[in-house]
């Protein structure tokens, strides 16, 4: 079997000790797994994508990346790096005045050279139907554009996993279906959160509900 990239092992995480999200949680993503994360809004799908990525620490059980079992922040720079994290809201990706600051941005903290950075930024906005795009005001942009060029950013890290937090949402059906296109042409082991039926199942190769704080295999 593929070697696991993320598991979960027993995660509990709450907010508060009145706000409970995940009990006992277990999960494994493998290499070449692309996997939508289901449930209704609430119930904790962007708080895991969170835990991943260190954003947030579980109360209680291990999170395993590549191998590691990852617990202080500084445990987490790696995953950071190899992990690419879509925010729910573009405007938690997106901080520079211009789209080719914020494509850049990530490329360009990893040390990476400045012609080199400028190529990247180039073939990624390309690869995702955003030419011409590199001067356009980050905060002019409409709601489908800001997600394309948040999606631009974390491509341009060249991550070995995905999580996308609800790619799909507020698109209308053209980009939608440009988006899947491309998401299927990526190698990438990826975790999908979304709410829109046709677009995870085209894109997915299971899906797992989440109910009560932990995940159940979803058969479509
Ligand atoms: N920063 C926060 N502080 C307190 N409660 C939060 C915070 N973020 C999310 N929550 C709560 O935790 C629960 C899970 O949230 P979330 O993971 O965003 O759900 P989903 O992505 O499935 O819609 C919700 O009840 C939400 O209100
Ligand atoms: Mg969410």
């Amino acid at each position: 079997m593929n070697e696991p990239l993320i598991q979960f092992h027993n995660i509990d995480f709450a907010y508060s000790p009145d706000r409970t999200v995940l009990r006992g949680c277990n999960f494994c993503l493998r290499q070449g797994e692309r996997v939508a994360l289901l449930g209704p809004n609430g119930c904790g799908k962007t708080t895991l994508l969170h835990l991943i990525v260190g954003l947030l620490r579980p109360t209680n059980g291990r999170v395993e990346v590549f191998g590691k079992v990852r617990r202080g922040e500084t445990d987490f720079h790696e995953v950071r790096r190899r992990v690419g994290l879509l925010f729910q809201d573009a405007d938690d990706q997106l901080f520079c005045p211009t789209v080719a600051e914020d494509v850049a941005f990530g490329p360009l903290n990893l040390g990476k050279p400045r012609d080199e950075v400028r190529l990247i930024v180039a073939e990624t906005l390309k690869s995702l139907g955003l030419n011409g795009f590199e001067h356009r005001v980050t905060n002019h942009l409409s709601g489908g554009e800001k997600r394309l060029v948040s999606l631009a950013a974390v491509l341009a890290m060249r991550p070995d996993v995905l999580l996308l937090d609800e790619p799909d949402m507020g698109l209308d059906d053209a980009v939608i279906e440009r988006l899947l296109k491309l998401i299927l042409g990526l190698p990438q082991a990826l975790i999908v959160i979304s709410h829109n039926r046709s677009f995870w199942t085209e894109l997915t190769t299971s899906a797992l509900e989440m109910r009560e704080g932990n995940l159940f295999v979803q058969v479509p």
